[in-house]
């Protein structure tokens, strides 16, 4: 017998007083239910939606998007008009780039920031001004650096001494001059609550911050290259202002250091806004976030005697994480119990891990609720699982669903916007759902799904002589 206040509940979990409920924070503000209880996003009922476009399905709310988008360019402009400089604000493509969410973005007055050629080559489709792309990666290839010098990508965040010559060459080469910006490690590494910081990283992004001196140094010695900042991301999910407070500290140590060999005109403090993926998830509001940053540098800049540089942030989560809810197909349950006579319900869905990879990669925490109805009867501990031969295949870990969950139901794990879509592969060769826009109760696609001919498509030997014959 399965029992609400269950032993195999981690402690976070709260037994909810109704598990049908839409915690706050958790589902775009859009989410609702119908009078019969069906999942509404954005005026849609999601069984209109799984009718037409079939499960799994990942929602995308646009105006969710577009306000986050703006909320926090409005944060960091109020904030940075405080201390009189200005503040920009890249979207973070990585998260998850297609022109629709790439145009929605510029529309809010975002720059966009990409870290390969593909992610460019979207950007540029979606008619992304090149002046106001940046461009990431710790290993920028000859022709990716080739392909954003002549695009004429807006700043270059280089990553490496190697990388510091790839672009010298290329620039000569070209007779082009390439904005640059020099990313740092500050040695604080960000927790969801908390950060460490470390004199030491071990890990591959950017200069630990003794060797960034000589590499800008470098930089500025390269007529085709103008060093324009440094650059220093510490982490994602980030929930308080402190990690931050502590970077920048030791960043603009070294900025200020710089200014004694020429200008330094920005300063960009990377993304890692956290977001809410269950009710016990509690990020700072964006503008108290923004304001605490922006005083953090001012504050160092006021106690080492320089300017306020213009500033740069590049969230890409707090933007499209909270606007995307994944629709699945419940297809089997079942009651499983341990030795110590404890149980949960198994509920598995029509995808996975090849459509959200996060639980599997990082031990990621979702919740869910029944969409297409609202279910009855005693709150059982369940554990979402996907299709794939794998047992680490979790969707949602642990979540209370209503005890009456069967299969044919729709099944919604909200915050899934975010590197789901955009970390998603073809595993056990699964085709990848479609990504659809809802707005004011109208649906388009955005991104279609694959289907079997998609991926077959890639297969030399599909349509090669039938080897039976060949075995004669
Ligand atoms: N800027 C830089 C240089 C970054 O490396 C990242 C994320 C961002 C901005 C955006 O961070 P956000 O605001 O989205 O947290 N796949 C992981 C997250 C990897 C983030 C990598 N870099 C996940 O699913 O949690």
């Amino acid at each position: 017998m399965l029992s609400p206040a269950n032993p195999l509940a981690p402690d976070w979990l709260v037994v909810p007083d109704d598990a049908n409920d839409l915690a706050e924070g958790v589902w775009p503000a859009s989410a609702a239910r119908d009078a019969d209880g069906t999942l509404i996003l954005s005026g849609i009922r999601s069984t209109t939606l799984t009718q037409k476009y079939g499960t799994p399905l990942l929602v995308l709310d646009e105006d969710e998007v577009r306000l986050r988008a703006r909320a926090l360019r409005a944060a960091f402009d109020a904030a940075a008009a405080e201390h009189d400089t200005t503040a920009r604000v890249y979207y973070a493509g990585k998260a998850f780039l297609c022109t629709a969410v790439a145009r929605w973005v510029v529309e809010e007055g975002l720059s966009v920031d990409v870290c390969t050629r593909g992610e460019l080559e979207v950007a540029l489709a979606a008619g992304v001004t090149p002046s106001s792309i940046g461009f990431h990666g710790n290993n920028k290839s000859v022709s990716e650096l080739e392909r954003a010098v002549e695009v004429g990508v807006g700043t270059i965040i280089v990553d490496s001494a190697i990388e510091i010559e790839r672009l010298a060459a290329i620039t000569a080469r070209t007779d082009r001059v390439q904005r640059v910006m020099v990313r740092v490690i500050s040695g604080v590494h960000a927790e969801t609550h908390d950060f460490l910081a470390t004199a030491h990283e071990d890990q591959k992004f950017g200069f630990p911050l003794p060797d960034a001196e000589k590499a800008v140094a470098r930089i500025r010695e390269i007529s085709g290259l103008e060093f324009v900042g440094l650059h220093c991301h510490i982490g994602s999910q980030i929930f308080g202002v402190a990690g931050f407070r502590e970077s920048a500290s030791r960043v603009l140590e070294l900025h200020a250091a710089l200014l004694a060999g020429g200008t330094v005109p920005q300063l960009n403090l990377g993304g890692g806004f956290g977001i809410a993926y269950t009710r016990v998830d509690d990020p700072t509001p964006i503008a108290e976030l923004a304001a605490g940053i922006v005083a953090a540098v001012a504050e160092g800049c006021a106690a080492r005697g320089i300017p306020v540089p213009a500033l740069a942030f590049e969230p890409g989560r707090a933007i499209v994480g909270t606007a995307g809810v994944t629709l699945y197909e419940v297809g089997t349950t079942k009651d499983v119990t341990v030795e110590s006579g404890a149980a949960r319900l198994y509920v598995s869905v029509d995808g996975g891990m090849s459509d959200n990879a996060r639980p599997a990669l990082y031990g990621a925490q979702y919740s869910a609720r029944l969409a297409s109805r609202a279910g009855v009867g005693e709150a059982l501990l369940t554990r979402v699982v996907g299709k794939h031969c794998e047992s680490g295949d979790i969707v949602v870990d642990h979540e209370y669903l209503p005890g009456d969950v069967t299969p044919g139901d729709l099944l919604a794990v909200p915050a899934t916007g975010a590197y789901c879509a955009s970390l998603a592969s073809n595993y056990n060769h699964v085709p990848r759902p479609p990504v659809i826009a809802v707005r004011g109760g109208k649906a388009t696609v955005i991104v279609r799904g694959e289907s079997i001919d998609d991926l077959l498509a890639r297969d030399a030997g599909v349509h090669a002589e039938d080897i039976s014959e060949g075995a004669q």
